[in-house]
């Protein structure tokens, strides 16, 4: 059985392993970018996993890898420049980074999409929101008479109330919470298990945002998926993730649930990042506040990357990568503030 024919059934994950294995599996992930400057470590040895059915919060300041990160699951780092040089990314059993290209491409129309925030940009302008839903269809399942059915039935799913009607409309006869609905039905019309959410740094307004937030949780619980959900704002992410890891300099300092995440960081960036934070619910749109700025990714010190910045650095800090540090067995942080004394020896 070819691992497209078990969309519908993880339990026949090709891996033939336990149902309860994650769907995605990115193991030590390396991606780089080789630029005149020298070479950018976009992606310095990233591993995650992500469930059917959760959602993981990537959280990290402007540059620190979490859309090239999103790339490399996708497999479209732009080349030539941009390469994955080491890890492995397993997705639903199959090591993606292995298969061939022809392979990683019905990956990518059907097991994985991605959705932008912007409903603006995605969908066109020229063609009628039906048009646009249909043809998503068309490209995953063949065309029959019951075409318009089936996207009547996936524009009701996203919560697009009177679809009869709407179907011939054009994208700026909706509002942008319809839009973005328009946006959400075509990205599960190939009934994909992952879907990656990758915020745009642009503000949107608070009850669209409210909006998308909802429908992604919608589309979620219809259909088990899993989700990456990539920001700048911590408030978001608190309301919709299960989990939070958080980017540095291409690495993941700290990840955890997201109650301890906020109850009890670990790592002083996530500290400064939540002390950053005038209130929970409240929306911040950028994580600078921290003194100081990131090290350029084609020069990062030796040692850990935000020795610079960190009011608590130790000698050791700017010397030697912090080992990874488990806290508890949803929790784990790279800081030398929580390792045990005999790795800072050796
Ligand atoms: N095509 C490219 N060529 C060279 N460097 C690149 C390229 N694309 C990304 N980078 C570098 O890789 C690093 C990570 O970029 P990435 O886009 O993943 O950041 P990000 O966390 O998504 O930031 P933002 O929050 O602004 O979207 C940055 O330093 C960026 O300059
Ligand atoms: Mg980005």
């Amino acid at each position: 059985m070819s691992p497209a024919d078990t969309m519908t059934e993880p339990e026949a994950s090709p891996s033939g392993g336990v149902v309860d294995a994650p769907l995605l599996s990115v193991e030590h992930l390396k991606t780089q970018f080789f630029t005149s400057r020298g070479v950018v470590k976009a992606v310095d040895d990233v591993s995650f996993t992500l469930r059917a059915g959760e959602t993981l919060g990537v959280l990290g300041e402007s540059g620190s890898g979490k859309s090239v990160t999103a790339l490399s699951i996708l497999r479209l780092v732009p080349s030539p420049a941009g390469r994955i040089v080491g890890g492995r990314i397993m997705l639903d059993g199959e090591d993606i980074l292995r298969v061939p290209d022809s392979r990683m491409r019905k990956i990518r129309g059907k097991l994985i999409s991605m959705i932008l925030q912007d409903p603006l940009t995605s969908l066109n302008p020229v063609f009628t929101v039906g048009d646009q839903v249909a043809e998503s269809l068309r490209i995953h399942q063949p065309a029959d008479g019951r075409l318009r059915e089936r996207v009547l039935s996936l524009l009701k799913r996203v919560g697009i109330p009177d679809a009869e009607r709407r179907l011939e409309s054009y994208p700026h006869q909706f509002s942008g919470g319809m839009r973005q609905r328009a946006v959400g039905a075509i990205s599960i019309a190939s009934g994909p298990k992952l879907l990656i959410a990758d915020e745009p740094t642009t503000s949107l307004d608070v009850t669209i945002q409210a909006q998308y937030l909802r429908l992604l949780k919608d589309l979620q619980k219809q259909s088990n998926l899993a989700i990456l959900f990539i920001t700048h704002d911590l408030g978001v992410a608190a309301r919709v993730c299960d989990r939070v890891a958080v980017m540095y300099c291409g690495r993941i300092v700290e990840e955890a649930a997201v109650r301890d995440l906020f109850d009890r960081p670990a790592h002083p960036y996530t500290r400064g990042l939540i002390g950053s934070l005038p209130k929970l619910d409240r929306r911040v749109d950028r994580l600078t506040s921290i003194p100081g700025q990131p090290p350029q990714l084609y020069d990062v010190p030796p040692g850990c990357p935000f020795a610079p910045r960190c009011s608590e650095a130790m000698d050791i800090c700017s010397r030697k990568v912090p080992p990874e540090v488990s806290l508890a067995s949803t929790h784990r942080v790279a800081c030398w503030l929580h390792a045990d004394d005999e790795s800072r020896h050796d």
